[in-house]
Formats: C-alpha cells, structure tokens, sequence
C-alpha cells in the first residue's frame, strides 16, 4: 500500500480537481534523446491506468522544431482507443489536418503574452500567430473538437523580463474571443509567485474572462510550482496542469526546467481531501519506470520520497 498524507481539508477550496497530464508532450519534448514511440505509447497507458484522464499525447508540429515528437503519426494510433481525453498540440491548419487525419478529438493552439517567445516557438509575432490559430480553432470547433488555448510566458519572459498583467489579459481575450473552450496560463520560466498568480487571475475576471474557463501550467523553476496552484485552487481554479515526474520543459525557452511534477500535486491535493481520481502508488511506479528509461532519477520529490521508503507503505 502507498504511503498518503492524512487528508485534512481547508476552506474555500474545490472538491475535485482535474489533472491535464502533460508528461508525455511537455515533458518529452525536452528530452535529449528521443523515447522510442512504444515507450511514449506505454506511459500514455499507464497514465491512464493510474486514473488520469487527460493526457496530452503528442504534438503535430513541424518534425524539425520538436524532434523529439516527430512520431506523432505513429504515436496517436496506439493509444487512440484508451478512454480518456487525449489532447493534442497543433500550431496551425497543416497540425490541424495531420491530427484531424488520426481522430483526434482534442487539440490545443499555444500563443504567447511576449513577442520575443512567439516569435522564438512559431516564427510569428503575437499578432501573426492569433491570426494562424483563427482558421485551427474555427475548423476544431465545426468539427466538434475540443480547443484548449495556451498561453505561455503569463508571468515573466526570459528576454523580455517581466510581462505586464495587461499584455497577458489582451491575448487571453483573443484566444477566448476566437473561440478556444479553455484556457492554460504557463509560467514557462517558473517565476510566478503567488500573489502574482491571484493578481493576474483577478484581472482577468475583471476583463470577463471566467475562472472556470482557466487552467494554470506552473513550471518549478523556482520551487514555486505548488504555492501558485494553491493560490490558484483558493481563487476558484478547478484544471491543474502537471507531468508525470516532473518530466518537462520548453526547447524554445531555455530557462524552461521541468513542469510541476503530478506526484508533488495529487500528494498535495489528497492531504486536502480534494479528489483526483489519481491513483498515486500506479503514478509514482509509472514515473520511476519511465526514469529508468531515461536513465536518470524523477526530479519530483514526492517520487523519490516513495521510492526510497523501504517501510511498508501504509496510509497514515
Ligand atoms: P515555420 O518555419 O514558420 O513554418 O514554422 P511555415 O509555416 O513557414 O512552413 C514551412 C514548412 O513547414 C512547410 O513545408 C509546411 O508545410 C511545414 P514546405 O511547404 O516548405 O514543404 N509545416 C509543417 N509540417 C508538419 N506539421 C506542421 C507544419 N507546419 C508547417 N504542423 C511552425 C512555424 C509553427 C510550424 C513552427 O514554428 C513549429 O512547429 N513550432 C512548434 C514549437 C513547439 O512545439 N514548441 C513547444 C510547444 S509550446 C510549449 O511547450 C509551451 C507550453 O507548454 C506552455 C508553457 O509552458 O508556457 C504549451
Ligand atoms: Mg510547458
């Protein structure tokens, strides 16, 4: 049996919590080595095992910019039967087409709050880049495809420094005004703090923009990752993002270490009472299988504090 926290809720928290895993997209895109495709195929199943039920599968991006995700076409099939959502990243019509072709019954654009990172990820200015997601976010939606719209850099950019709250609220609005069912807010670099993350959810509000239309991506750059998604669970956030291990980064964003590790947060949410639906004993064995694969240790403490316990694990 795994060890768990003893759950003690807090108010004005969510009961529930959905988990967007982004282990095998965010997470293996940064990979030195490229993970043999029946390797990816067998983490999205067990990440489904464990109990997560929207895991981000791939990227149909060009094979030259993320080749670490170049197997797209071969991926998808082999976990396209699994019954969970298994979103996919499409940067425009010609992403859009390649995952359409495979049924794929998710997708997500990726804007950015800054023009040095829009134009280091896809070539485009902000405004370039809204305009190539419009005809991606029109057709998913006709085809009755689910849009999530990313938006990365919402607290801080590693050329341009901080990124105003302002900046951030314009290319959420369009992202929702064009039509995305959702947003992700990234700290691609990991500098968020908490009172930045309640300021700039509030604007937000105030531009309109509703807090069950938000998710939140924190990178653990700065060991920030778990306060920030529990100021934004207080704030009335339901959708957390997060990667098995720890696993992630960005290749565009050199400053990008890994995303908050799935294990750190469903350990946090279980001692809050708040229900994932993760079975955390699967995940960390999940994590530690996939770090033996990549022949080096999950950074995430919470796999490494359960690994190393050699006690029988009992609940406390
Ligand atoms: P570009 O070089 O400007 O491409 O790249 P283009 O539009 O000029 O097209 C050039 C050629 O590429 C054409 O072929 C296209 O057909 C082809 P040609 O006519 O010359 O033979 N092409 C494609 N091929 C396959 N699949 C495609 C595709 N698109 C064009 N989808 C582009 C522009 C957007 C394609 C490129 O910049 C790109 O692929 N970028 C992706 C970068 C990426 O995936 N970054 C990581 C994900 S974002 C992230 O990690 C952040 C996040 O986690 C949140 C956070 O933490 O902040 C989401
Ligand atoms: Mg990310």
């Amino acid at each position: 049996m795994t060890t768990l926290p003893m759950a003690v809720p807090a108010p004005g928290l969510p009961a529930r919590v959905r988990i967007h895993e982004v282990g095998a997209r965010d997470g293996l895109q940064n990979e030195k080595t490229t993970v043999p495709t029946d390797v990816k195929a067998e983490f999205v199943r067990r990440l489904a095992d464990a109990g997560l039920t929207t895991i981000e599968a791939t990227s149909f991006v060009h094979p030259k910019w993320v080749p670490q995700l170049a197997d797209a076409e071969q991926l998808f099939p082999l976990v396209s039967d699994l019954d969970v959502a298994l979103p996919v990243l499409v940067p425009n019509e010609r992403g859009l087409d390649r995952a359409l072709a495979l049924g794929a019954r998710g997708v997500a654009v990726f804007a950015s709050a800054t023009e040095s990172f829009a134009k280091a990820n896809l070539n485009r200015t902000v405004d370039e880049a809204l305009a190539m997601f419009e005809p991606v976010v029109a057709r998913a939606r006709a085809e009755d495809v689910r849009v999530r719209g990313y938006l990365s850099m919402c607290f801080g950019d590693p050329w341009e420094g901080a990124v105003p709250v302002e900046q951030v609220v314009r290319v959420c609005r369009a992202l929702l005004d064009m039509g995305c069912h959702e947003l992700s807010l990234g700290d691609t670099i990991g500098v968020a703090t908490p009172g930045h993350v309640r300021a700039l959810l509030t604007a937000l509000n105030e531009q309109g923009v509703p807090t069950d239309a938000l998710g939140v991506h924190f990178h653990d750059t700065y060991g920030q990752a778990l306060a920030n998604t529990l100021a934004a669970l207080q704030h009335g956030v339901t959708t957390v993002d997060a990667s098995a291990g720890g696993l992630g980064g960005c290749p565009y964003a050199k400053s990008a270490t890994g995303n908050l590790a799935t294990e750190d947060l469903v350990w946090m949410l279980r001692g809050l009472g708040i229900d994932t639906g993760v079975d955390l004993g699967r995940l960390v064995a999940t994590s530690e299988w996939m770090a033996s694969h990549l022949g080096r240790p999950s950074p995430s403490r919470t796999v490494r504090a359960l690994a190393a316990s050699t006690q029988p694990h009992k609940e406390q």
